[in-house]
């Protein structure tokens, strides 16, 4: 059943995707409460501000979207004392919530003891968190925490849930999977159900909640109604105020394919100022692959004609072909 109180849904972090104009387009639908950046990655040097403002350009607009939407920052690293001291630099910079990652599956990142790897380690994992927690609470700032359900098997999930909580954590996002599950479906919610129950402080569900019906059935699984969205935020992102809408038992608009592409375009044109073509062009076939689990075999033919195209107006000839494909509600229809 779900609680009478709002549900929250917040964006993910998606290195390499849900960057500053994706976060500006996605929360200008409506329906989300904040937002994680990508990570920023801290070894053993203070990083120069600039690199958090790279990250997430938000820090100097009061760490909002264009639309409102609060940004959360993302730290990853295994060292308690810088994460500590980075952790200041990301709060001189801008940073109104600090997050930390305990989820990156990367060999590159878990080779060098952070992201998941941290996942066999409760007590490394508290470590680093009681560190950044004592480094920023006094400046007003509050941390919290993404993890998945372990490295290679879930046996510590709960043990690293408690050691986030007694370290000082206003809140977890849990990825229903292992590292060694990787973007496998499904997804575990019946796991975080397990943590939720054990935990005081507020928890968020993620993993594989592509629609409605997989949203309802999470909450009905994990006991949880606050929900993370990572891929489905390219895919869908109307899903957000369609849970909204639900919980107060209201319909909202319908997703459609042909508002997604036209999302697609505008992103085009907005990262003109940001990225190269080569980049702009990578990054559409990497979105288009992205709805393929939404949207089926049309996203997927898409995808497979897009993929081999090198130019940015080949890429956008595509993309309003498969716009003016798709049949359009008849005008009384609407
Ligand atoms: C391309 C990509 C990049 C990601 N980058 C991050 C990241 O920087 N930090 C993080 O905590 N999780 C990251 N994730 C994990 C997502 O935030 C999320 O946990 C995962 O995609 C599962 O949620 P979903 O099924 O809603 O996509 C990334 C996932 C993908 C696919």
């Amino acid at each position: 059943m779900i609680p009478s109180n709002q549900p929250r849904v917040a964006l993910a972090p998606m290195e390499g995707v849900l960057e500053e104009t994706a976060r500006h387009l996605i929360t200008q639908q409506g329906g989300w409460d904040f937002c994680v950046t990508e990570f920023v990655r801290v070894s053993h040097e203070r990083l120069p501000p600039k690199v958090f403002h790279r990250i997430c350009p938000e820090l100097k607009q009061a760490c909002l979207t264009p639309f409102g939407v609060p940004v959360h920052l993302q730290l990853l690293g295994s060292d308690p004392e810088s994460m500590a001291v980075n952790a200041q630099v990301a709060v001189q910079a801008g940073a109104q919530v600090v997050d930390l990652n305990f989820g990156c599956p990367a060999k590159i990142v878990n080779r060098h003891g952070g992201g998941a790897r941290l996942l066999t380690e409760p007590d490394r994992v508290q470590a680093i968190t009681a560190a950044v927690v004592e480094a920023v609470r006094p400046l007003g700032i509050p941390v919290t925490a993404k993890m998945r359900l372990g490295y290679e098997d879930a046996s510590l999930a709960l043990d690293n849930a408690l050691a986030l909580q007694a370290a000082g954590i206003s809140q977890l996002v849990v990825h229903a999977r292992t590292k060694t599950q990787g973007y496998k479906p499904p997804a575990h919610w019946e796991r975080i159900a397990e943590l939720a129950e054990a935990l005081t402080i507020p928890v968020f569900a993620n993993g594989e909640i592509w629609t409605l019906e997989d949203y309802r059935r999470c909450v009905a699984v994990s006991g949880v109604q606050d929900v993370m969205l990572g891929r489905t935020a390219l895919a869908d992102p109307w899903l957000a105020v369609q849970i909204k809408a639900d919980a107060q038992g209201l319909e909202s608009r319908t997703s459609r394919l042909p508002d997604l592409i036209g999302l697609m375009l505008q992103w085009m044109v907005m990262g003109g100022q940001l990225y190269t073509e080569r980049v702009r062009v990578m990054r559409i076939k990497q979105w288009l692959l992205m709805l393929v689990p939404r949207w089926g075999e049309e996203a997927r033919r898409s995808f497979e004609a897009c993929k081999r195209l090198q130019t940015e107006s080949e890429v956008i000839q595509l993309l309003q072909e498969v716009l003016d494909a798709v049949p359009r509600p008849r005008e009384d229809a609407l």
